[in-house]
């Protein structure tokens, strides 16, 4: 009987807040600008998630294009017309676009991902960033084009000078 009591306060309790939520969604409480900062459980919650989604799915996943000079020359032109409008060219300064996002967009020439796995700069392009203004791009580039831009950011400091001026020639994408 005691039992049945609890199991039965326990059902209540989790209708009141199942309640408790769909007010706060349809009276519009729930934060939904997005010129404000991610609360700390906000991005707790999403970057834990990310992290063991990534590590569950790029397990054992290698780049299978080596980074050479010619695939790195792709990759940098890849990121060029799809990626520098958000994430910078080599100044690493913002643009307008760049600047407005509710989840920040690294710029990657000053804030790199050189020290992540390939892997995971792989998977993150091609899925894109749930909740972020990160688009995935698995469906408008092949798989040999989304390795080579991983290479691309993988070694974007550390490229031979002939590609360094290449990359330093993008124009730059910040706000004028
Ligand atoms: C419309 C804007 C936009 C475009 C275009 C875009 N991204 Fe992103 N990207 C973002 C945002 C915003 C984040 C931050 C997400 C987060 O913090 O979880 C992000 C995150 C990333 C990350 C993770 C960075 C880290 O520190 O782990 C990588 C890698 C990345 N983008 C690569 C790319 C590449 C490569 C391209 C082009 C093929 C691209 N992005 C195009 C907005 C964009």
């Amino acid at each position: 009987m005691k039992v049945a009591y609890l199991l039965g306060g326990f059902v209540v309790a989790l209708l009141l807040l199942a309640a408790a939520g769909y007010v706060g969604v349809v009276a519009g409480l729930v934060p939904a600008n997005a010129d404000g900062k991610p609360s700390k459980l906000e991005r707790w919650a999403a970057k834990t998630s990310l992290r063991a989604t990534i590590k569950r799915a790029t397990a054992g996943i290698s780049n299978p294009y080596p980074p050479d000079d010619e695939a790195l020359s792709d990759g940098l032109k890849l990121y060029a017309a799809n990626c520098a409008v958000c994430h910078g060219a080599a100044d690493g300064e913002p643009s307008k676009l760049a600047k407005g996002f509710y989840v920040r967009a690294p710029l990657l020439a000053k804030d790199g991902v050189e020290d992540n796995p390939v892997s995971e700069s792989f998977w993150k392009i091609k899925h894109g960033i749930r909740f972020t203004g990160m688009p995935s791009f698995g469906a408008t580039l092949s798989d040999k084009e989304l390795w080579e831009i991983a290479g691309f950011l993988e070694r974007m400091d550390k490229l031979s000078p002939a590609l360094d001026a290449e990359w330093k020639r993008v124009p730059s994408a910040a706000a004028k």
